[in-house]
């Protein structure tokens, strides 16, 4: 049984996805170094593990532009490590083709779900940005990711908290009852 916070539009939004050949994910904060580039790590071994890297095209970005071209954060890399993820993505921020390529859009904390749909250049594109928190039902309080980055080890351990349990609840969304191809035409299942 899940709890987590999906609202009705998001639940239309994934629906509309379950018949598409890939599903494009785009996880967004603010400086693209900690918890963005964790989330799509972590996304990414949940699709690996279930077999499904053929089915997704996940990616992330910042709205800021002080860390493109770095690796992610070294502390978050060392926690990611330590639960056997390799962080590895390169720094970039968003553009607004950004909101063309990926079909959900997803911020960590509230300041970049409103820098995204200032950004975003029209209503249907706006249905796309989905507050990752809504999938969150780890710890009932947190109605974002906080931002680790002023913060001690323990900060960072609560965003991978956070994502594991976030992303692993995304992907059964995305994932359940998928739609029933027959003869490459997709029917009522
Ligand atoms: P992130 O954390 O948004 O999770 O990547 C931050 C990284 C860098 C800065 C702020 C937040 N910064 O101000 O440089």
């Amino acid at each position: 049984m899940v709890n987590h916070k999906v609202n009705h539009k998001t639940i239309e939004l994934i629906n509309s996805l379950k018949s598409k050949e890939k599903i494009r994910v785009l996880f967004v904060c603010l400086g693209n170094i900690c918890r963005s580039p964790a989330a799509e790590g972590v996304m990414k071994a949940v699709i690996d593990a279930n077999n499904a890297d053929d089915r997704f095209v996940v990616d992330s970005a910042g709205t800021g532009n002080y860390h493109v071209g770095d690796l992610p954060d070294r502390r978050m890399r060392v926690h990611g490590a330590r639960r056997g993820y390799t962080f590895d993505h390169i720094c970039r921020q968003v553009r607004s083709s950004d909101f063309d390529e990926f079909d959900i859009i997803l911020p960590m904390d509230a300041s970049n779900e409103r820098n995204l749909h200032a950004m975003a250049p029209n209503p249907e594109c706006e249905r796309k940005i989905v507050p990752m928190a809504e999938f969150i039902d780890l710890a009932s309080r947190y109605d974002h990711v906080p931002d680790p980055y002023y913060e001690g080890a323990e900060g960072f351990e609560l965003v991978l908290d956070l994502l594991e349990n976030g992303c692993r609840n995304l992907y059964n969304e995305l994932r359940a009852h998928p739609p029933i191809y027959v003869k490459n035409r997709e029917v009522n299942g």
